[in-house]
């Protein structure tokens, strides 16, 4: 069965058919840039377009970069604010004329990787935190999601923790591989004291850099791994979500 998966990222809005016996995806993925500033409107017509690409119709999934209920964004930490209490589903499907789904870019991601890759068959409690421009988290026990977890806002240092250990702020403050695994594993220390999960899958553009530093990552019980879907996982879930799996 083939459902289409859309991500909304920062700076990019990629989509395709994802075939959902294999967990990958149908068809290469169409990308579109993302629009600054990034309003509900703009990155409509962008998922639109991203959709229109395929020729597709049929049900939509759609990961949003914050906390969303019952189809409706409520955060927007590093998107326009404009999308706070946006009823996203009713948006995005009238755009398309399709049936829509909307969750969080790291739930879905995680789903995807509980089903496809490394958490695959994993019981107990398994977090997946994806780094990136923010930081995702994403919790399951015994393989059911709790949604919108939100870990990458814990104070950690008196700062916010993605202010401290995203990949964007790595980039930004030309942290080296060493002491940016430092924060990461500061902050996993921290995740593990609160949660005490079997296993972490650690996710975002960087899971694909994982040898330069998970070896440097010390002292943390959980067993930690990368992500195995890498930049697809996101567009997978969506289309999971939309299948209703
Ligand atoms: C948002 C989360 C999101 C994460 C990764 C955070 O700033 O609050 O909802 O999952 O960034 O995009």
């Amino acid at each position: 069965m083939q459902i289409f998966g859309v991500d909304i990222g920062g700076s990019g809005i990629k989509g395709a058919p994802v075939d959902l016996d294999r967990g990958d995806l149908a068809q290469e993925r169409h990308k579109v840039l993302t629009p600054q500033p990034a309003t509900p409107d703009k990155v409509a017509d962008c998922v639109a377009e991203a959709v229109g690409h395929f020729g597709w119709s049929g049900p939509v999934g759609v990961t949003f970069p914050g906390v969303v209920t019952d189809g409706i964004t409520r955060t927007a930490a590093n998107v326009d604010r404009s999308w706070v209490d946006t009823d996203a589903r009713a948006l995005l499907s009238e755009r398309l004329g399709l049936p829509v789904t909307v969750l969080n870019d790291a739930d879905a991601a995680g789903l995807a990787e509980m089903t496809f890759g490394a958490g695959r068959d994993r019981k107990g409690t398994v977090i997946m935190l994806t780094f990136g421009t923010g930081i995702g988290s994403a919790v399951f026990t015994d393989g059911r999601l709790v949604a919108n977890t939100e870990m990458g806002h814990l104070e950690l240092h008196g700062h916010e923790a993605e202010k401290h250990a995203s990949t964007k702020v790595k980039d930004e403050k030309g942290l080296n591989w060493h002491q940016w695994a430092h924060r990461v594993q500061m902050y996993l220390a921290h995740v593990e004291m609160l949660f005490s999960p079997e296993l972490f899958i650690i996710g975002g553009g960087v899971s694909r850099k994982a040898d330069k530093f998970l070896p440097l990552i010390e002292g943390i019980r959980a067993e930690t791994v990368p992500a195995e879907l890498r930049n697809n996982a996101g567009i997978v879930g969506a289309a999971m979500a939309a299948a209703g799996r």
